[in-house]
């Protein structure tokens, strides 16, 4: 059995236990869609969990203590003071995109979205009668997120601007001049802000994150945050999220649109609230993001070794974005992928016009599951090659 806990999952592992990523296909694909990692839970975090049904704490519990800690976490990690009054637990975190809309924009307003941003934005704005304005990345050999051509997004009608930080799937994690940028950029137009900052902790190199509302006081007044326990924990099926303004007029118009969709928060989220929001067990988060540093290595390493690839460095998240570059669509990329080498992968497309010729890939996985992987996608590179021509 190995040592090192992110070195453990296989795949007969992974398909004995259940969840979405490795039951919706067949089990003979690996499937590294789903932004959903493979790692075992944190201990002290099992612990904690253990103690919600030990003590059968399954009546109506309250936010209180989890928004305390938040409020906490906010101020010590985030350089963000917004009280626990002003901290709202919700499940899950895309129901923020919905409220911000709700919010800032009547049916036929514009909201601003990178492209490629992570599918729910995208689906925000579709179901809700708004029109999405898309700042395009540059995605050459590393994503930029250029200023002027945000700028050029800006008509009577735009209202919101979404922000992603660390951005799905670009895997940048944003400037402090870049975050000043898009500040200015929305006090100048009265714009509101989104941030879905569900990414923070999984930075490489010693990557800093900035909160863009603990940046600018002006815009931080339009600005309304969301975090989550999910991506860095592995505990989505929970759907730990919650948000935050500085701006008490701003949170109290949130909360009284989402009075009655937004019913806070369940026990299991509360009871480990606290605990990760202490810092105390913060030494998983910094071994998992070593071992993922080296599996997006191994994952650079072999796919420019096998094949024609363009893959910017990733520098947050567990979730690379390469183009291949064999002049296909994503679709057609992803058929010969699921079908001839059984590895799923996310098309580019599903973030955005710009992810044509790109497929996602998650990381979050063992070394062992991802070469298998990557040997599979090896072999049908010759085919991507002859389709090409
Ligand atoms: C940027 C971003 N925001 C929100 C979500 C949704 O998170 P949750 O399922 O915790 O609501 C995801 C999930 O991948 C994400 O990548």
């Amino acid at each position: 059995m190995p040592e090192n806990p992110y070195d453990k999952p296989t795949i007969q592992s992974r398909l004995s236990v259940r969840g979405s990523k490795w039951h919706r296909d067949a089990p003979d694909i690996i499937p590294l869609w789903l932004a959903d990692q493979d790692y075992p839970l944190c201990p002290e975090l099992k612990d904690e969990m253990r103690q919600v049904i030990e003590e059968e704490y399954t009546v109506y519990g309250s936010d209180n203590d989890a928004k305390a800690a938040i409020s906490e976490k906010l101020k010590r990690v985030n350089k963000l003071d917004i009280s626990p009054g002003q901290v709202k637990i919700t499940t899950g975190v895309t129901i923020n995109f919905w409220l911000a809309i709700q919010n800032a924009c009547r049916p036929g307003d514009e909201v601003i979205l990178t492209d490629p941003m992570y599918g729910p934005f995208n689906s925000a704005v579709e179901a809700t009668s708004t029109r999405a304005v898309r700042w395009k990345l540059d995605l050459g050999e590393r994503y930029e997120f250029d200023l002027e051509k945000l700028k050029e997004c800006i008509t009577p009608r735009s209202k919101l601007i979404f922000v992603c930080n660390p951005h799905n799937p670009g895997g940048r994690v944003m400037s402090k001049e870049t975050l000043k940028g898009i500040a200015e950029v929305a006090v100048d137009n009265k714009l509101y802000i989104l941030v879905d900052e569900l990414h923070e902790d999984i930075r490489y190199e010693g990557r800093k994150h900035y909160s863009l509302a603990a940046l600018d006081e002006e815009a931080a007044a339009l600005t309304q945050t969301c975090w989550g326990f999910s991506k860095t924990w592995g505990i989505p099926g929970f759907q730990p999220g919650y948000m935050g303004c500085t701006n008490k007029m701003l949170f109290d118009r949130l909360t009284k649109v989402g009075a009655a969709v937004v019913k806070g928060s369940n026990n299991l989220t509360r009871a480990v609230a606290p605990l990760i929001c202490s810092g105390k067990i913060d030494y998983w988060v910094e071994d998992m993001n070593k071992y993922l540093a080296e599996v997006r290595d191994l994952v650079a390493k072999r796919l420019n070794e096998m094949g024609d690839f363009t893959i910017p460095k990733l520098e947050a998240t567990y979730l690379m974005f390469p183009r291949f570059n064999y002049g296909l669509t994503s679709d057609e990329i992803h058929k010969v992928l699921t079908k001839d080498a059984k590895v799923a992968l996310n098309p580019g497309p599903r973030f955005g016009p710009a992810g044509e010729g790109h497929m996602r890939i998650l990381t979050a996985t063992s070394k062992g599951i991802m070469n298998e992987a990557l040997d599979r996608i090896e072999k049908v590179i010759p085919k991507l090659e002859k389709m090409s021509n």
